[in-house]
């Protein structure tokens, strides 16, 4: 495996989707973190990161003492510390280098630039500049703004160490990944054994090792981790998985039955419990988003704690946690450790003694979906939209009713199944619509009516954190609008959500 060694860049993550598309094994480490060698790791890349190497309170690791051991590529602030460290110079340039630059390639014959174009195009975002290299250095690449990047320690006997100045890793580097792959590979010796093949089969005998003779319990939501998580579990231990999907009232329309069908489908050991009007009577006159989010979180723990009180001698809770949400992240503001926990059923494993059967804990989500294909899960489950927990709550503004939802859910489903009738539903990162508690007139016939209005939501993402609104057609959102006011009782104006995010949010609530 390669190690990444973060710095706190907002790159890091795609250092190592580049290097898991090259079907190699990585992981990120904080730099902080004790480094414990071992023989599995081929190779370190130092990330980039927001700091100045010459900040007092940089982020350092020792260089030299990695290289000894093992090839090490340094970028971007990567590749000053490797710079500064073994004696280069490092200054803030004058203006920050930010965008594209054409690489002019200065040594034909080395091994990490071999096969890259001349004038390749890459991308740059740094305000240090390595003003010289140090000894036994020599530079691989220029660009016309700076004389030094790519640069490389010159053959010794040692560990090769390769650094850029630019960053690999992003799209606007057209042949980053050539690069990353002649790193893992020809510099590395890699083999590109990280293949959603192997993973299946190895994942499914650690399961079966964990495990041993015991049970596993799970709640699924209808999500594509969820589901590819349970599907392995269930290939390893069969019904000894004990699967439990909840219709918390707020789901899409015909959601429950649809996904429960699915994992019949699958073969998945999942019981579905109705309980709507639990739900509905707990969300009754909460109107804030936070108290319908927790009253939601809060029950949904007592239906699964209660189902699961029907099961004896289970001893592992099953769950979809994906690499994104344990990645320690490192901060600008110091070493911090950011883990997200809403993947994770409250307190439960605590409160009901079970250890923990997390089988994508270390994968990235499109990881996971070609795991899921792997395994054969239907297309459509493993490829739909994100839907937040607290579902179609969040998405009625104010109070929650089953008429509301009813009313939500049958103009949603309108709206996303003409999506896909489109082909647009792909495109899409996110769509959904939002119940707004706002009434106005309309005149429908000779007839004035006074209903609710329908915010429609598409939106552009990579991952969610920042999303722009989809720029859908006028005649496919004419269509829509036409087509959920004259089917929708209750619904007599739809309009379009032209946010982005940040400053807006994906969802209104
Ligand atoms: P925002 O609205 O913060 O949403 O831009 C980003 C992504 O997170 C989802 N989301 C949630 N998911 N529980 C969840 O499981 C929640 O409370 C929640 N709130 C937002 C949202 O759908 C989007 O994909």
């Amino acid at each position: 495996k390669i190690l990444i060694l973060d710095f706190g860049s907002q790159y890091t993550q795609l250092i190592a989707r580049a290097v898991r598309e090259a079907n190699v094994y990585c992981e990120i480490v904080p730099y902080y973190k004790p480094f414990v060698f071992d023989s599995s790791i081929k190779g370190v890349i130092l990330s980039g990161s927001p700091f100045s190497v010459n900040e007092e309170n940089a982020p350092v690791v020792d260089v030299r003492s990695f290289n000894e051991q093992l090839p090490v590529l340094g970028v971007c602030y990567g590749a000053q510390l490797a710079a500064k460290q073994f004696g280069g110079r490092v200054e803030k340039s004058n203006k920050r280098e930010y965008g594209r630059a054409q690489l002019q390639i200065q040594q034909q014959h080395d091994v990490l630039l071999e096969g890259i174009s001349s004038h390749s195009q890459v991308w740059m975002s740094h305000g240090d500049t390595i003003l010289s290299l140090p000894e036994d250095f020599e530079i691989l690449a220029t660009t016309d703004s700076i004389p030094v990047a790519a640069f490389r320690k010159k053959a010794d006997d040692g560990h090769p160490l390769h650094a850029l100045q630019f960053h690999p890793e992003v799209y606007h580097s057209t042949e980053g990944k050539k690069i990353i792959y002649n790193f893992l590979v020809n510099v590395c010796g890699c083999t590109q054994d990280w293949t959603p093949n192997a993973f299946v089969h190895e994942a499914i005998e650690a399961i079966k090792q964990q495990v041993g003779d015991g049970q596993v319990i799970m709640a699924l939501s209808g999500g594509v981790d969820s589901t590819v998580a349970a599907t392995l579990i269930s290939r390893a231990i069969g019904d000894r998985l004990h699967g439990i999907f909840v219709d918390n009232g707020v789901l899409r329309k015909n959601e429950f039955q649809q996904v429960l069908d699915t994992y019949k489908e699958i073969g998945l050991n999942v019981r579905g419990v109705d309980r709507k009007q639990l739900f509905y009577d707990a969300l009754k006159d909460k109107v804030d988003p936070e108290e319908k989010r927790k009253a939601i979180g809060k029950l949904f723990i007592d239906v699964f704690q209660q189902e699961a009180s029907d099961l004896t001698n289970i001893s592992f809770l099953g769950q979809g946690t994906i690499y994104p949400d344990v990645i320690e992240s490192v901060s600008v503001h110091g070493p911090s450790a950011t883990i997200k926990s809403h993947h994770n059923v409250g307190g439960l494993p605590e409160k009901m003694h079970l250890k923990l059967i997390e089988p994508l804990k270390y994968l990235f989500k499109d990881e996971v979906r070609k795991v899921g294909l792997e395994l054969e899960i239907p297309h459509d489950q493993l490829f739909r939209h994100p839907f937040p927990g607290p579902g179609l709550a969040i998405r009625i503004l104010g109070e929650v009713t089953a008429e509301k939802v009813k009313l939500l859910q049958d103009a949603d489903d309108i709206y996303v199944r003409a999506l896909k009738e489109n082909k647009l539903y792909s495109s899409i990162w996110q769509a959904g619509s939002i119940l707004l508690p706002i009434k106005s007139v309309g005149v429908m016939g000779d007839e004035r009516t006074y209903e609710h209005t329908l915010a429609l939501r598409a939106v552009t993402s990579v991952d969610g954190m920042t999303a722009d609104w989809a720029h859908l057609p006028y005649d496919f959102l004419a269509h829509i609008s036409n087509e959920i006011i004259n089917n929708v009782r209750g619904i007599n104006r739809v309009v379009y959500d032209i946010s982005s995010k940040p400053p807006a949010t994906i969802e209104w609530e």
